[in-house]
C-alpha cells in the first residue's frame, strides 16, 4: 500500500508549472486511432494516460515515448482491433470515447462499460441517441455496447440535451470521417474540446464553428499530425487552493489564463491577490481567508465541478460560513466524511454543501474516495496541524503528475511510504519524518525512487 505523509502548517512558497491536462488528453489519445502517426506533446503522467495507451496497444496501436517521456507518438496504421474488453475499460471513464473513433475507423465496435470516480450515476445515453442518428445500430448488453454501421457513419444535426463533454467528443471524433455534414448543438464548450478540435483539424479534419453549432464536414482520411496537449486548468486551481489554504505565495507557469476566468474571482473573494502575465499567475493569501457566499458549479464557461471539492477544502479554515452547489454530478462529496475527520465542520443539504470555517485543521488518516476529492485531502492536510498520512492514492495518480514533488518545490512537506502496515495513533501522527521508521514502514523515501508507482 501506498500512503502520502504530509506535515502541514508551511505555507506553500515559490514557483511551478502547471503539466498538461488529463482531461485533454483523453480524447486526443482515442482520435489518434484515426491518424496514421500522431506525436503527442506535453502529455502528463497518469495512470489514466497509461490507461489508455494500454488501449490503444491492445487495438494494434504502437506507442512509444520520443525525446520526452512527456511526448508519445503513436502509430496506428498497424492497429487492426474493435473490441476494447472490461480489464481495459473499467479502468476509466474516457474509455468510452474510444467508441467514435473505432466507429469512424471500423464502422463497428465492441466496448465494455467505463469505470471512472463513482460521482453518481453516469449514463452515457446522449452518446449512444448520438451516434444512433449517424447510422450507428446499437444493442446495449449487460457488459458493453456492440455496435455497427452498414456502410460508413451519416453525418446528422444532433441536438444533446446536456452539454456533456464525453459526448461532444465521442460525436466530434466519429463525425470527422463520417459521410456528410454533422452540425452539433447544445455541445460542451469546454477547453478541452477546443483542444480536441485543433488536434482533429490539425490531421486533417474539416471543424468549424458556425453561430451557435459545431459543423463537422466529413474527411476521407486523417493526415499526421504533432500536436501539444493544452495546459490543465484543473490542476492550476488544485496547487492555487492548497496556496491559498496554507497563507502561502506561489507562482504558476504555462498556464492558459483565460481558461481560468471562472475560478481566479473565487480566490479574489477569499482575500487573494492575484498577478497574472501572459502563462502565469501568482497567488498571495492572506494569514486567513475569508468565506466564499455561494458557488455552484456549472458546465464551462461556469464553475468547473473538477475544482469545487479543492476550493472547498481551502474554504474549511476560512473565517465565516461557505456555500457549494454541485448541479454537474449528482453525488461529489464523498470526501467531506474525511474533512470531518481533521475537525471541518461541514453540513451537506442533498446537493449543497455548507462550511462553517475552523480555526484550524487536526491531521488525520485520510482516505481518497476519488481523484478531485483526493487532491481536496491534501489540501486539507497541508493546512492542518501535524502529519496526516493520506491512503487510496491511486485516484490521485489518475490525474496529477507528480503531485508530491509539485508540492515539495512549492516548499511543502511531502514523503510517499511505500510499504507496510500503518497504526496510527494520536501519538503517531505527530511524529516527524525520520521516526516513521520505527511506526514499521519504510520512510522518507525520495520520490525518484517511487515513481514506478506514481
Ligand atoms: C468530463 C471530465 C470530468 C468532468 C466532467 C464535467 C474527462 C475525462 N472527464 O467527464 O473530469 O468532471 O466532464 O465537466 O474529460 N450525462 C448524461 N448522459 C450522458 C453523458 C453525461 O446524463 O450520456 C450527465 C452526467 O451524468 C453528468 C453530466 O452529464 O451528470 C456531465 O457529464 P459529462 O459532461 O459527460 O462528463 P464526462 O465526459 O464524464
Amino acid at each position: 500500500m501506498n500512503v502520502m505523509a504530509i506535515e502541514g502548517g508551511l505555507p506553500l512558497y515559490g514557483e511551478a508549472e502547471v503539466h498538461g491536462a488529463k482531461n485533454a488528453v483523453l480524447p486526443v489519445l482515442s482520435a489518434a486511432l484515426l491518424c496514421p502517426k500522431a506525436t503527442i506533446r506535453s502529455c502528463p503522467l497518469l495512470s489514466d494516460v497509461w490507461a489508455a495507451r494500454r488501449i490503444l496497444e491492445h487495438l494494434g496501436c504502437r506507442v512509444s515515448t520520443a525525446d520526452s517521456e512527456r511526448t508519445l507518438q503513436i502509430n496506428a496504421s498497424s492497429a487492426n482491433g474493435y473490441g476494447v474488453p472490461e480489464s481495459l475499460a473499467g479502468e476509466m471513464r474516457s474509455s468510452i470515447i474510444f467508441l467514435g473513433a473505432l466507429l469512424a475507423r471500423w464502422g463497428k465496435a465492441h466496448i465494455a462499460l467505463p469505470g471512472g470516480c463513482r460521482l453518481g450515476p453516469r449514463p452515457i445515453d446522449l452518446h449512444i441517441s448520438g451516434l444512433r442518428q449517424m447510422g450507428v445500430r446499437i444493442i446495449e448488453q449487460e457488459d458493453g455496447l456492440l455496435c455497427s454501421v452498414d456502410g460508413t457513419l451519416k453525418g446528422a444535426d444532433i441536438c444533446l440535451k446536456y452539454p456533456s463533454v464525453g459526448a461532444t467528443e465521442n460525436l466530434l471524433i466519429a463525425a470527422s470521417l463520417a459521410k456528410g455534414i454533422t452540425t452539433l448543438r447544445g455541445m460542451a464548450m469546454e477547453p478541452e474540446i477546443d483542444g480536441l478540435i485543433d488536434f482533429l483539424n490539425r490531421a486533417g479534419a474539416r471543424i468549424y464553428h458556425k453561430g451557435d453549432c459545431l459543423c463537422i464536414e466529413g474527411v476521407e482520411l486523417l493526415h499526421d499530425v504533432d500536436y501539444t496537449i493544452i495546459p490543465d486548468r484543473i490542476e492550476a486551481a488544485t496547487y492555487l487552493s492548497a496556496a491559498a489554504a496554507t497563507g502561502g505565495e506561489i507562482t504558476l507557469k504555462k498556464i492558459c489564463l483565460p481558461h481560468l476566468a471562472s475560478v481566479l474571482p473565487v480566490f479574489e473573494e477569499m482575500g487573494c491577490m492575484l498577478k497574472t502575465k501572459q502563462d502565469e499567475i501568482s497567488l498571495s493569501a492572506p494569514k486567513r481567508l475569508s468565506h466564499v457566499r455561494s458557488l455552484s458549479t456549472a458546465p464551462y464557461p461556469g464553475f468547473p465541478t473538477d475544482a469545487l471539492a479543492p476550493v472547498m477544502a481551502a474554504s474549511l479554515l476560512a473565517d465565516g460560513a461557505s456555500r457549494f452547489e454541485e448541479l454537474v454530478f449528482q453525488s461529489r462529496y464523498l470526501h467531506v466524511n474525511q474533512f470531518e475527520k481533521m475537525g471541518a465542520n461541514v453540513h451537506m443539504e442533498g446537493r449543497t454543501a455548507f462550511v462553517d470555517g475552523v480555526p484550524f485543521l487536526r491531521s488525520a488518516r485520510l482516505h481518497c474516495t476519488d481523484l478531485r476529492g483526493g487532491a481536496a485531502l491534501v489540501i486539507a492536510a497541508l493546512a492542518a496541524k501535524g502529519v496526516s498520512f493520506i491512503d487510496e492514492l491511486q485516484h490521485i495518480y489518475r490525474g496529477y503528475d507528480d503531485m508530491p514533488a509539485v508540492i515539495r518545490q512549492l516548499g511543502g512537506k511531502v514523503w510517499m511510504i511505500s510499504s507496510g502496515s500503518i497504526r496510527i495513533g494520536k501519538r503517531e501522527t505527530n511524529r516527524k519524518k525520520e521516526e516513521f521508521s520505527n511506526l514499521g514502514y519504510t520512510a522518507g523515501i525520495p520520490l525518484t525512487q517511487t515513481q514506478g508507482v506514481l
